[in-house]
């Protein structure tokens, strides 16, 4: 299984990214997890010629080419960065990398919810008419993220990494049961491509 690693926040050092590195080198046996990160995407700005920025195009091909997509988010005010609300919003604007992607949200913050709120925020932007992503109901939150790993990157509580290895494996069978639900897939990509904001 083939999955990409969205890593949702543009700050060189990031307990997210490390959570993310934490899957890649934990499930190695499970799937092949590819690390991407947005952190030198432009702010998203609309070109009205709809030309995308070629690393834009780059990290689309690597979601449509994957099985599923693992998203990292940070939670800065209750809300996504805005870098990932960024990115977003470029893999949304005349293409659809995200359509009935099977989606897996990971979340760590400092404090002790976890990024509960930027999660759930996340969600309802991948529910979005251009991004309609398929997102596993289950979600994992790292909280204390600062003092959650050892030296070597590992996670050191084991209910904590017991549940994230649950999570993953329903995350698996969840892309499995998505790759099925293909009648109505051909329609929905239909009415996302003739779906316009701007003509509306
Ligand atoms: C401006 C700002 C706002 C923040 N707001 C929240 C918040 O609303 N909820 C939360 O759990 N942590 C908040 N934090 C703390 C973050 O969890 C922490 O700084 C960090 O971004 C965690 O993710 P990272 O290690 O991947 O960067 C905030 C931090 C900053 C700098």
């Amino acid at each position: 299984m083939k999955l990409i690693g969205l890593v949702g926040t543009n700050s060189k050092k990031s307990t997210n990214r490390q959570l993310l590195q934490y899957m890649q080198k934990h499930f190695a046996d499970k799937a092949d997890i590819e690390l991407v990160e947005i952190k030198d995407l432009p702010m998203f700005n609309k070109p009205a010629d709809k030309k995308l920025p070629e690393q834009v195009t780059e990290i689309a091909a690597k979601i449509e080419a994957a099985d599923g997509v693992i998203i990292g988010t940070p939670e800065y005010d209750h809300s996504v960065p805005a870098a990932l609300m960024s990115a977003l919003a470029w893999l949304s604007y005349g293409i659809y990398p995200l359509l009935n992607k099977p989606v897996m949200i990971t979340g760590a913050s400092y404090g002790t919810l976890g990024s509960s709120r930027a999660q759930l925020q996340l969600r309802q932007m991948l529910n979005a008419p251009e991004i309609k992503a398929s997102v596993l109901p289950d979600e994992f939150l790292l909280s204390h993220s600062l003092e959650a790993f050892d030296k070597d990157g590992n996670l050191t509580d084991l209910d904590t990494f017991q549940k994230l290895d649950a999570i993953f494996d329903d995350f698996r069978i969840f892309v499995k049961i998505t790759e099925k639900l293909s009648s109505a897939q051909e329609l929905l990509h239909k009415e996302a491509e003739n779906f316009d904001w701007e003509s509306l």
